[in-house]
């Protein structure tokens, strides 16, 4: 690991203030994990304030609107994005899922971009990216009472409604649930396109709710007492929450003076070479890959999928650390290979003085444990990264097996 001199990164000089020594562990109060830093001193002290900042409030602005599996701390990517990069700098996050970073880099005044490839990623971190001023959120909520209203009298007169579900999706709902979404779904492909759009991700983020589904990371069954009318009132609320949401991120920004709204993109991590030829390169990198092994974020939004009309076939076929793809010995190569070219994507957009920081837990292969930090070390060499510094922290791991650890790491070109 070799130390970088100069460039934006480096914290500020506090009176002071005391550098941690390399391997030193200390506690970030008496119940927060403790923190094990490696590397630079400095940029490892910006990681460790980064993981302080997992105890703040993670409600702020538009980032509880719609659940997502993995979501970063907003508190965390807000921390990296300040003291990382400064205004006027572009910011990517590569795995962008909801939009978590992409929200605080807007609220900083940094320009920034997403890539997912998850198509209900990007529609989720669409509308949480959204400005919309005080007459249109008016509008908005306007448009919320109406579209309620009229699937309140579609219930009353039992209105029949067609769901896009086949019959095996469609045992997830209770029929009269199932009539109530299909009206719903209905009166919002009726409205025009801007509203469509975001109505059908407020429709989203009540189904798992109304459902029989457990939640997004279990699909096991669970039995849910759904009244009729509760799907609409559940809609109208999340609407209501939105527009709060929105009034308080568009506050943060015209604090900041600055608009600067993500660029999206439905891609592969490892398509960005060619996504942003002859593009600026990147400042800093903030992104949270996912962790080897401990999730298939395309069976998690499975319920999602046909109500919305998304196809997720390239994530289904390059979704990378996918637990179905990761079996046995083959699959430790294959995720050595999925990480390596996703560090390799990353080094290709980054600016000669960029850096990246991936937020990245251990994984589990099977019954091998997979050290996320010692992984990416050995990987970034011929991904043309070298690791400047790695903040560490001991997370329970919930099936009984010993802990695992979730890590900072942060990388510059070599
Ligand atoms: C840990 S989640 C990111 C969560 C995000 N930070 C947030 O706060 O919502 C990892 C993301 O990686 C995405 N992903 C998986 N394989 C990918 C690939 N090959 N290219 C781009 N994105 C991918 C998944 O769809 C998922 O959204």
């Amino acid at each position: 690991m070799s130390d970088r001199k100069g460039g934006r990164g480096r914290p500020p000089k506090k009176k002071g203030a005391r550098r941690p020594a390399a391997g030193e562990r200390r506690a970030l109060s008496q119940s927060a994990p403790q923190t094990h830093l490696r590397g630079d001193p400095e940029v490892g002290r910006l990681l460790e304030r980064a993981f302080e900042r997992l105890e703040g409030n993670p409600d702020r602005l538009t980032h509880a609107f719609h659940t997502y599996p993995a979501k970063m701390h907003p508190g965390l990517a807000s921390s990296l994005v300040r003291s990382m990069s400064a205004p006027g700098d572009e910011i990517l996050d590569p795995f962008c899922g909801s939009g978590t970073v992409l929200v605080e880099a807007m609220a900083l005044g940094r320009r920034s971009r997403g890539l997912d490839l998850n198509p209900l990623a990007l529609r989720i971190a669409e509308v949480k990216t959204t400005l919309r001023g005080k007459a249109a959120r008016k509008r908005f909520l306007e448009t919320a009472h109406g579209l309620a209203a009229r699937s309140e009298e579609r219930v009353r007169a039992r209105v029949d409604a067609r769901a896009p579900l086949d019959p095996e999706e469609a045992r997830w709902y209770s029929g009269h649930v199932l009539k109530e979404l299909a009206g719903l779904r209905e009166e919002i492909l009726e409205l025009p396109d801007e509203d469509r759009r975001v109505f059908e991700i407020v429709f989203s983020s009540i189904l798992m709710k109304v459902s029989k589904q457990r939640s997004d990371t279990a699909e096991r069954e669970t039995t849910r007492r759904i009244r009729k009318g509760l799907s609409t009132e559940l809609f109208l609320r999340r609407a209501r929450e939105l527009e709060e949401r929105w009034a308080d991120l568009s506050h943060a920004c015209r604090e900041v003076g600055t608009i600067h709204r993500p660029r999206l993109a439905l891609g592969d991590v490892r398509e960005l070479p060619q996504l942003m030829e002859g593009r600026e390169p990147i400042d800093l990198i903030v992104t949270s890959p996912p962790y080897a092994g401990t999730y298939d974020y395309v069976d998690h939004h499975a319920r999602r999928y046909p109500w919305l009309g998304l196809e997720p076939t390239r994530l289904r076929e390059g979704e990378i650390g996918a637990r179905r793809a990761l079996k046995g010995q083959e699959g430790l190569q294959r995720w050595d290979r999925e990480l390596g070219d996703a560090l390799r994507g990353m080094a290709a957009v980054l600016g000669p003085d960029g850096r990246a920081v991936l937020l990245l837990g251990d994984g589990q292969i099977e019954r091998e444990r997979v050290e996320a930090e010692r992984q990416v070390e050995r990987l970034a060499p011929s991904a043309g990264l070298a690791v400047i510094a790695v903040a560490s922290q001991a997370r329970r791991d919930y099936s009984g097996r010993r802990d695992r650890r979730e890590h900072l790491i942060a990388l510059r070109r070599s």
